[in-house]
């Protein structure tokens, strides 16, 4: 199963795939095939959205360039563990993404492949949906 993180315009991010997400200590907060993340930083779920974004008027157009794409595997041959998308929740920072993924919005007009990525959770990046360091200033 491929990993696809849709990023959505003015909310969360959505994971489709193989999917773990852990906290910065490794332990496993959720092992699903979807899962929608909190990227406006107000979620009183966190790491999860909680809907707080509409309440918070988040506001992210989800349009984006990737200067640093990578070629992925998508072979079905590849040994299930290492098709998955691990994501580690890290404490006041990003969320680090490990794994075959495809990254794009909604409607696919912004695409990229990685195999890391550190993507921003707290809403303040203007590098969205890549973290820019930007947690460090609140
Ligand atoms: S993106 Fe939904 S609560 Fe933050």
């Amino acid at each position: 199963m491929s990993n696809t993180i849709f990023v959505r315009e003015n909310g969360p991010f959505i994971f489709k795939g193989n999917i773990v997400i852990e906290d910065a200590s490794g332990n496993v907060l959720l092992e699903d095939n979807e899962a929608y993340l909190c990227r406006c930083g107000q979620s009183n779920n966190k790491p999860f959205c909680d809907g707080e974004h509409k309440t918070c008027v988040f506001t992210d157009t989800a349009q984006f360039n990737d200067d640093k794409g990578e070629v992925i595997s998508t072979e079905a041959s590849i040994p299930e563990k290492e098709q998955q998308l691990v994501v580690s929740v890290r404490d006041n920072a990003m969320l680090i993404a490990k794994g075959p993924m495809t990254i794009q919005n909604e409607e696919g007009s912004s695409l990229t492949t990685r195999n890391k990525a550190a993507l921003c959770r707290c809403g303040l990046s203007k590098n969205k949906p890549f973290c820019d360091a930007s947690h460090k200033t609140r």
